[in-house]
């Protein structure tokens, strides 16, 4: 990559390249180790919006500098696992890299060997989910940086387009959901371990977590996404206003149609990438990883805002 004179990055040298899928772009010529002009963290903002998710690849940034990477998109919040791991007293992995806004994922025991399970994600497959959505405000959007990623590739991350998915939403499902909330359960993380401290629910009735509304209208575009948010085995998301049954048919019908692959773009990690995508409109989904290589990554999110009903 070549810079000018002054180190700096440039609106001359940024390119976006989208991914060719309905999600997704590529931005070619920036160095996040390098002072960013507000012109080219205005253009970036612009091309994140228009595509949803950003790829970066051969970056070589400190903890500052991933921070200052992140802080373009919004402002860096601690993720809301965390909280967990404190109030239950339990070893927190990231608390080593000392930025609280800086979460450690990785498929690593206290050892550091790689495991299966980890009080994490570990190396299980992640289902499709926006993140924190069982928080009143979820993150705007997230970051994900590769520290170190198997040799053989896997643990691909996929992202997909909840505009596109809402759009092309059947008349009746659209219908059927109109003004309505979904219970947004925080008991386990997306790959399905119950978080530290919590109790599994028997009921509806018994799971935490907000409602938020399943049609939202995103703060910047203006444009309207389907907010699925994320779905455990029963009992676990529901859908106000309906019998159990109704809404666990309604949720299986709208969990189909949202992450059809039509609708979807996978990334094959390298060491170096960074991406960052918007949790207003986009899902993500991580398939397996090899359990006997290393994988770490360090995650960031960024202040949201109360969902916007649409
Ligand atoms: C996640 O944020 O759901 C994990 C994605 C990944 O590890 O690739």
């Amino acid at each position: 990559m070549i810079f000018s004179a002054a180190q700096t990055n440039t609106l001359e040298s940024f390119e976006v390249v989208p991914t060719g899928a309905p999600v997704g772009a590529e931005i070619l010529g920036l160095d996040f180790s390098l002072p960013l002009p507000a012109a080219v963290a205005q253009a970036l903002v612009g091309a994140w919006h228009e595509h949803l998710v950003l790829l970066i690849r051969n970056q070589a940034m400190t903890s500052w500098h991933y921070l200052a990477a992140a802080s373009v998109f919004g402002k860096p919040q601690p993720g809301a696992l965390r909280q967990y791991f404190a109030q239950a007293g339990q070893y927190d992995p990231s608390a080593a890299l000392g930025v609280p806004e800086i979460t450690i994922l990785s498929n690593l025991d206290p050892d550091g060997n790689p495991v299966q399970s980890n009080a994490g994600l570990g190396s299980e497959e992640v289902v499709w989910h926006s993140d924190n959505s069982y928080i009143d405000e979820p993150p705007a959007g997230s970051t994900l940086y590769a520290q170190e990623i198997p040799s053989d590739g896997s643990g691909r991350t996929s992202f997909n387009n909840q505009y596109l998915a809402f759009e092309e939403l059947p008349d009746e499902l659209r219908a059927a959901i109109a003004g309505r909330r979904s219970k947004q359960d925080a008991t386990r993380n997306s790959a399905g371990v119950l978080r530290p401290g919590v109790t599994l629910p028997t009921r509806p009735q018994e799971v935490p977590g907000p409602m938020h509304p399943l049609v939202r209208k995103h703060p910047a575009t203006g444009k309207k996404a389907l907010f699925l948010g994320r779905r455990r085995v029963w009992p676990s998301q529901y859908i106000e206003g309906y019998s159990n049954g109704e809404s666990e048919a309604l949720l299986d019908r709208l969990w189909a149609h949202a992450t059809q692959d039509k609708y979807a773009w996978t990334h094959v990690w390298q060491v170096g990438d960074m991406l960052v995508w918007d949790n207003r409109c986009a899902m993500h989904y991580r398939e397996p990883v090899n359990n006997t290589e290393r994988r770490v990554m360090w995650r960031s999110q960024f202040h949201g805002e109360a969902v916007i009903a649409a």
